[in-house]
């Protein structure tokens, strides 16, 4: 039986209001999406995943819903997202979209109902509501609890309009079943499940007994079945215009290998992400940990777990590997302090390089939109224009997600860069300094970054050894990674400070970078063909 499609695919991830604006409002929108397929299918990716475009107050970029089935109309409409589904697929690429099940906005019905209905009452029993708060706090800074003008509390683990389901209430389950259908039906591929973790939380809410210990809202056994219904149901809706099933990715943020072994079971949802190469410093021994980790969790099994080397929740890679690498896992109080220099050359040097590994590797990959152009994070955004919920929650301690969430840079000299027709403001600010960094001039430069990026897609899909599969390493010094794939391929990076000889018998097919007279350099990598 062939494999599923997600067990190698690579899917771009639009973050939707900052692609592209087909309608110079300063956001991006579906239109806009669609007017740029072309880009996407040059590009070479499988499949693009949409972030939230649901009707919402934006408090938390769309990640605040107000009715799941519907299109928020700063982005367009439903007829929009029917068109571009087809669109796309006429060029070959599926739809996946985002699914919110662990809270709703408070501008959800069921929330202002549940409000005005007042303690005791049925509709408080959807959401999370309490006498008297725990001491859990927000992942997003500062308490978990909101307290309401009846005196009771509700629990929100994000901010304090998102409240939590109660995913015990069957209304909740039925919910979701129905907004799974609804989308299935519409033709998208697959679903990202967002915070897939935390939907279920410990019955009586027990306190956090220290910050370092398992949070009672993680991981609790109920998850097992109700992804296992999930299963079934996209297992029910063979695909119309694709071959194969569909697919759900689960968004985990685990350290602990046994985390991820809950929710990589046969008959749960086929994928879960893997963070973890973004997670760790740029150096061969964390890489080759984290890479054999995944590897036998993949093994044992059946399982698949997409690379991820950005998204719109971290850092931008050029800026993440241009930092002290001792501060890669929470990089964001000393960027927000200025404390840290941010050597983008060097990063970007590696960003290069980890996307050549990132495609090399078995399995599926996610790339992050401007990613393939090399966009830094943009860290002078004035704190008044500046969006993120965890950036206003911690009272600006931590930067937030805004860096690396500015719109693309398609074309021009100046912002808007061709993401709006017009000179429209954009909804975060664009950086002056961006000209060189956009795509028109990006695909005019011999070795840009998106050269890069086009050059690795196109070899990924004609090369028998890459996508899905096995690796064996190669034996090499504690400062480069070296690993074949059959049949005739061989990856290798530097991650040293000096130059590194490259195998003998072999052709570069392609390099992150210049080699030094036949050496590879610090912070390259290289694509072998061995068959010579
Ligand atoms: C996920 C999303 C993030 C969002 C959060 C709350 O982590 O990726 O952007 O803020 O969930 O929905």
């Amino acid at each position: 039986m062939a494999e599923p499609w997600w067990r190698d695919a690579v899917v771009y991830q639009v973050y939707l209001r900052s692609f592209a604006d087909a309608d110079a409002s300063g956001e991006g929108d579906l239109p806009g999406v669609r007017s740029r397929l072309p880009y996407l299918a040059d590009l070479g990716v499988d499949a693009i995943w949409l972030n939230p475009f649901y009707p919402s107050p934006m408090h938390d970029s769309g990640y605040d819903i107000v009715d799941y089935c519907g299109v928020d109309a700063r982005f367009g409409t439903l007829e929009d997202f029917d068109i571009l589904v087809r669109d796309a697929a006429d060029l070959g690429i599926r739809v996946i979209i985002d699914i919110v099940p662990n809270h709703c906005s408070s501008q959800h019905p069921w929330f202002r109902e549940a409000m005005g209905a007042g303690p005791g009452s049925e509709a408080r029993k959807r959401f999370i509501f309490r006498d008297a708060p725990n001491n859990w706090q927000s992942l997003f800074g500062g308490p978990a609890w909101t307290r309401t003008p009846d005196g009771q509390w509700y629990l929100h683990l994000f901010d304090s309009t998102q409240p939590d389901f109660n995913w015990r209430h069957p209304d909740v389950v039925a919910l979701f079943d129905q907004v799974l259908r609804f989308w299935l039906k519409r033709g998208v591929a697959a679903v990202r499940i967002d915070m897939a973790n935390t939907l279920f939380k410990e019955r009586d809410l027990p306190d956090l007994p220290s910050a370092s210990t398992a949070a009672p809202y993680y991981d609790q056994p109920e998850l097992r079945s109700l992804y296992r219904s999930w299963r079934r149901i996209l297992d029910s809706y063979p695909s119309d215009t694709f071959p194969g099933p569909r697919g759900a990715v689960a968004e985990i943020w685990f350290s602990d290998p046994d985390i991820a072994r809950l929710y990589l079971t046969k008959d749960g949802l086929p994928q879960v992400f893997n963070f973890r190469l973004m997670l760790v410093p740029w150096a061969a021994a964390d890489l080759r940990a984290v890479i054999d980790e995944a590897r036998g969790l993949v093994a044992e099994s059946g399982g698949s777990m997409p690379w991820v080397l950005g998204n719109h929740d971290i850092t931008r890679m050029v800026s993440r590997l241009g930092i002290d690498q001792a501060l890669i896992r929470r990089p964001s109080a000393a960027l927000r302090r200025g404390a840290v220099e941010v050597d983008i050359p060097r990063g970007t040097r590696r960003a290069r390089a980890a996307v050549l590994l990132q495609l090399a590797l078995p399995g599926a990959a996610y790339l992050y939109q401007g990613d393939e152009l090399g966009l830094p994070e943009y860290l002078a955004i004035p704190d008044d224009r500046r969006k993120d919920p965890t950036f206003h929650r911690t009272g600006g301690a931590a930067i937030g997600r805004d860096g690396c969430r500015v719109p693309m840079p398609w074309s021009g000299n100046a912002p808007p860069y061709g993401f709006a027709d017009g000179p429209v403001p954009t909804w975060l600010p664009q950086p002056p300094d961006w000209a060189a960094l956009t795509v028109a001039a990006e695909l005019s430069e011999t070795g840009s970054m998106l050269q890069l990026y086009r050059a690795a897609l196109l070899l990924r899909r004609e090369h028998p050894a890459l996508g899905d599969g096995e690796m064996t390493w190669v034996e090499s010094s504690n400062a480069e990674l070296a690993f074949t794939r059959e049949p005739g391929f061989e990856f290798m990076a530097n991650l040293g400070d000096s130059p590194a000889p490259l195998p003998a018998g072999c052709r570069v097919i392609l390099a992150s970078g210049p080699l030094d007279s036949g050496r590879l350099p610090a912070d390259t990598a290289v694509w072998l063909d061995r068959a010579v």
